[in-house]
């Protein structure tokens, strides 16, 4: 599949490391081109300007919330467009949420960039977890995917299970409200309790 990672920091690396394992055409829309560009190199990827990365079957959201709008709408028309929202919408300490309950990061995005075909999930993945494609012990945790577009996420799903996750149909993309909290309690337990970066929540039974 032809995916586009918009961004270039730990997630993008991540992604990019599976796409390119999975043999997939992975594009990076980076805002510092030259940082996109040695990503791309690094990672056997190539580096493509924001016109060119829209042109993907599956865009993937790998920038902070607070920057995700307008990340998303350099990229131009994206109507009709899977795009993947990854963001958890973090505090300044990363120890709480700037939205919730009544909405959430997913929704905002969807409500900002009307026509595009959101789908809300690896939120609960660290980027080590992600890369490696298991947690420290070598389980592999599930991804969670939720939206309201039934075709995007069987879109979705098959990219996650290309990477060899199982995946939770977690519902509605509504129900974003759940899975970024659920993002909340992983990276307290990971930085707040210590634990570190190689766990992730799972649903039992995973399989
Ligand atoms: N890290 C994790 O373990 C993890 C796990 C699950 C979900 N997430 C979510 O994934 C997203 C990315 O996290 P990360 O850890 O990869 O962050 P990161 O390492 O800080 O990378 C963020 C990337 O977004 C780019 N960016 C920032 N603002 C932008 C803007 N306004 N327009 C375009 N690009 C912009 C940055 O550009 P520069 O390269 O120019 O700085 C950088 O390449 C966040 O929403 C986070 O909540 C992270």
């Amino acid at each position: 599949m032809k995916v586009t990672v918009v961004g270039a920091g730990n997630m993008a690396s991540s992604f990019v490391k599976q796409l390119v394992k999975a043999g997939h055409d992975a594009r990076i829309v980076g805002r510092d081109a030259q940082k996109a560009a040695d990503l791309a190199k690094t990672l056997g990827a190539s580096a493509v300007s924001a016109a060119e990365g829209a042109d993907a079957e599956i865009i993937i959201l790998a920038t902070p919330f607070a920057g995700a709008v307008d990340a998303l709408r350099a990229l131009g028309n994206l109507s009709g467009k899977v795009v993947v929202d990854i963001t958890n919408p973090l505090s300044a300490d990363y120890m709480s949420l700037t939205v919730g309950q009544t909405t959430s990061a997913a929704e905002e995005i969807a409500r900002a960039v009307p026509g595009a075909r959101i789908v809300k999930g690896f939120n609960t993945l660290f980027a080590p977890v992600l890369g490696a494609g298991a947690v420290s012990n070598g389980q592999v945790p599930p991804v969670f995917l939720a939206s309201d577009d039934a075709d995007a996420k069987a879109k979705v799903s098959s990219l996650a299970t290309s990477f060899g996750f199982p995946v939770v149909d977690a519902g509605p993309l509504k129900n974003a409200r759940y899975l970024e909290p659920l993002a909340g309690l992983n990276i307290y337990l990971g930085f707040g309790a210590g634990l570190g970066t190689g766990i992730a929540p799972a649903w039992l039974p995973l399989a």
